[in-house]
């Protein structure tokens, strides 16, 4: 009796959830979400559970969203999985994120799994070479498994600073430049560098929309180039593992306000 309760209020939540993603599919939808997936600890302490249990609640959260937002249409996620300053973290805790990522990347990438159910291409942006070796090797296989798929992308950012991507971008700019046949003429651009970042590697479009969650209002060294005046930054106190469709819906509304606004705007002066 208790279980088809259950059953029957999850059949409900799923038609409701399946309706209002199929109302907001039919506005203008973001091209590229980010998230900077922050409170994973204090949403472990708030719960009384471990600190590792929050990252692994934090895992299920990316699932669900990237679920949500491959299912709304978005062409590209990219999440802030681990940050290169994350490394000074106790030794356990950064034991527990990497066997994480060793133990749900494959997952991920599994026949009949998330990304392979919606052509998703995964991309690990970020200094793969300081990863432990068994993480390296996870992370080579599951792009691998995925390398075909071009429905959308998945930029999964970890070991990362925007630091570091603008300094390797700005690096191989000139190193092109210093091999193309007339060196002492070559012109260095914008446009050169935004092709080198790591971002535009993975044929990412521009950033439309960056969250943070767990109620701190700074980027932390994530996506700082790509977030151009076109980026919709928003913040939101929820921890992320507790992240979910009812604060993603009046963010996709705000995108496409301002939108059909723009649209309307353009067509005034026009
Ligand atoms: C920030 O919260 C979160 C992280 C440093 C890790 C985020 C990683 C995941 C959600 C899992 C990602 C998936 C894979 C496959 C590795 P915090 O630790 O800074 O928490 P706090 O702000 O409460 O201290
Ligand atoms: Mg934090």
């Amino acid at each position: 009796m208790f279980s088809l309760f259950h059953q029957c209020v999850s059949w409900v939540r799923q038609k409701a959830q399946n309706a209002l993603l199929a109302v907001l599919a039919a506005g203008p939808i973001p091209k590229h979400i980010a998230f900077v997936m922050d409170g994973n600890r204090r949403y472990a302490r708030m719960n009384k559970k471990i600190v590792q249990q929050g990252h692994s609640d934090g895992f299920l959260a990316l699932r669900r969203m990237l679920e949500v937002c491959l299912r709304l249409g978005v062409q590209c996620v990219s999440a802030y999985a681990f940050s290169i300053e994350n490394f000074k973290r106790e030794p356990a805790e950064v034991d527990a994120l990497m066997n994480l990522a060793e133990e749900k990347l494959l997952e991920l990438c599994q026949h009949g799994d998330l990304l392979d159910e919606y052509g998703v291409r995964l991309h690990i942006i970020g200094r793969k070479e300081l990863l432990p070796e068994s993480v390296q090797a996870v992370a080579r296989k599951a792009e691998e498994m995925t390398q075909h798929n071009d429905r959308a992308i998945l930029n999964l950012c970890m070991p990362y600073t925007s630091r570091d991507e603008m300094t390797t971008a700005v690096e191989s700019t000139v190193r092109k430049a210093l091999d193309s046949d007339d060196y002492s003429s070559a012109e260095i651009t914008e446009k050169d560098i935004d092709a080198q970042m790591m971002t535009s590697l993975a044929k990412s479009p521009p950033l439309d929309i960056l969250i943070r969650t767990s109620g701190v209002r700074r980027l932390s060294d994530f996506l700082l180039w790509q977030c151009c005046e076109n980026t919709q930054l928003q913040f939101t106190s929820t921890y992320w593992p507790d992240f979910g469709l009812l604060e993603f819906v009046p963010v996709i509304l705000d995108f496409q306000r301002k939108v059909w606004y723009q649209q309307v705007t353009a067509r005034k002066l026009l």
